[in-house]
């Protein structure tokens, strides 16, 4: 292998043997690191502006440099950039190309910098942009949950435990705690946010450089609220990626319990919901079939988003400061991460508000599961039971309907009587689904008005962010 053939590499200087082809393949990042192209030339313009101001680069240089950069640009978002794996990953390609265009000047970029330093900026920009796209489909499935509980402030569902009719709810109660869940996911994102935008640039190699950098005026530039602290620490952290996985993992197990509930409201079992067709596919057997593929799609993929948060987690498990190879590995689950959320919010946001209630059948589920039992044993509490009888007394009754094949609010006053002598003629009014609801009148209770009112401020909520 001669020398000549090696010096074509950014770093070839030490070296007298040609990389080994296999392991050219094995240690680029280039086929997926490309994505952040954009990010890496922001941070290099950036960078460039900085070490012009400090006097590294003249005026004219920097000019050099921003007009390469900006054809790179170009041609990058033209296709027209020919990408290498010779140049190993996206920061080579770049400034290789950025040579090729500009002579000499486009090796002065690189000062003061290092790879290191380089990719974690990329990764911080490029992930805050994703955050602040997925924060907007995020917001978007909310307002259409929140929509949709609105119109359903009134209509009766059995809630459950363990999967068994418990008491009747407002399907929009429901829908609003599926909100909840999500509102908790949207802070936990803007809190991974908060924390990323921090400026690792300056932090070159890991020790710093030697040239009089302005740090302060790189991060403000990118837009990060301050630089990070520690130059080790910079190159090495990958916390925000690990945070911003653990947001998502919890959010696909939302999605993954909200898809649950669907595929089981589709089911003829149930018969709760109309899923629109168009988020529906058939069988090519069975021609009876509509299949909810969207939700349990969106529940597989779980799966493979809840691997990513392990492997980031094992990929920093025992690594020593400061940068290391093993760093690479970050992308790919990171960026599956990223492409899996917003496609499964995007199905989400577009599906959830074109859900149809069939109504007569979840208050014909409610009617039969003896679901106001309980409303039944409070009727007894306030003519003066303690609670234990009163559960007894209404076990009995419910006993009875088991055996006969009647709900509590079929059965005779003088059948009611029978289990207990205080019951009086009012007990119809709390037997009924309507005014089971209504008596849960307080704050995060099932009371349509209740419910109107908790819809209202979630909504004002998610429309006060923008
Ligand atoms: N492609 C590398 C990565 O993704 C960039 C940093 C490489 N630094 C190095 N010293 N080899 O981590």
């Amino acid at each position: 292998m001669s020398k000549e053939q090696d010096t074509s590499k950014l770093w070839g200087g030490r070296f007298t043997e040609a990389t080994d082809s296999f392991v050219q393949r094995f240690t680029a990042s280039v086929n997926f690191d490309q994505r952040m192209a954009a990010e890496d030339i922001e941070g290099s313009l950036a960078h460039a502006s900085m070490l012009c101001e400090v006097g590294v680069l003249n005026a004219a240089e920097l000019e050099q440099i921003r007009n390469g950069l900006g054809q790179i640009r170009q041609e990058i978002a033209e296709g027209r950039f020919e990408w290498s794996v010779e140049l190993e990953d996206v920061h080579m390609n770049i400034e290789s190309r950025l040579t090729q265009l500009i002579g000499s000047t486009g090796k002065k970029l690189h000062t003061g910098r290092s790879r290191n330093d380089q990719v974690a900026t990329d990764i911080r920009l490029y992930l805050r942009k994703a955050i602040d796209a997925i924060a907007a489909e995020l917001s978007r499935l909310q307002l259409g949950t929140i929509g949709l509980a609105a119109q359903h402030a009134h209509t009766v569902m059995p809630g459950f435990t363990h999967l068994q009719t418990a008491q009747p709810v407002a399907f929009g109660h429901h829908l609003l705690a599926w909100n909840e869940m999500l509102e908790r996911d949207y802070g936990r994102l803007q809190d991974c946010r908060a924390r990323l935008n921090q400026s690792p640039l300056g932090a070159a190699a890991l020790a710093g450089t030697t040239y009089p950098i302005r740090r302060d005026l790189t991060a403000a530039a990118l837009g990060f609220d301050k630089p990070t602290e520690n130059s080790l620490d910079s190159v090495s952290d990958r916390d925000f990626a690990i945070e911003f996985c653990s947001f998502a993992a919890l959010l696909l197990t939302h999605l993954s319990r909200m898809s649950e509930e669907l595929v089981l409201w589709t089911s003829a079992q149930f018969n709760f919901i109309e899923l629109p067709d168009r988020f529906c596919t058939g069988s090519s057997i069975m021609p009876q079939k509509k299949n909810p593929d969207v939700p349990e799609l969106v529940r597989g993929k779980t799966g493979r988003v809840n691997g990513h948060l392990v492997s980031l987690l094992t990929l920093m498990k025992s690594q020593p400061l400061a940068y290391n190879k093993d760093n690479q590995e970050d992308k790919e689950p990171l960026f599956d991460t990223v492409d899996t959320v917003l496609d499964c919010l995007r199905a989400f946001a577009d599906m959830v508000p074109a859900i149809r209630a069939r109504e007569d059948n979840m208050r014909e589920a409610a009617r039969r599961g003896f679901s106001t039992a309980t409303d039944l044993a409070d009727y007894l509490v306030r003519k003066g039971l303690p609670f234990r009888d009163a559960h007894e007394v209404v076990g009995k009754a419910v006993a009875h309907g088991v055996a006969s094949g009647q709900d509590l609010a079929e059965m005779s006053l003088q059948t009611l009587q029978g289990f207990h002598a205080d019951i009086g003629e009012d007990v119809f009014e709390v037997l009924t689904l309507e005014g089971s609801l209504a008596a849960r009148d307080h704050l995060g209770g099932t009371a349509p008005a209740q419910v109107k009112a908790a819809a209202e401020r979630a909504k004002a909520k998610v429309e006060a962010r923008s």
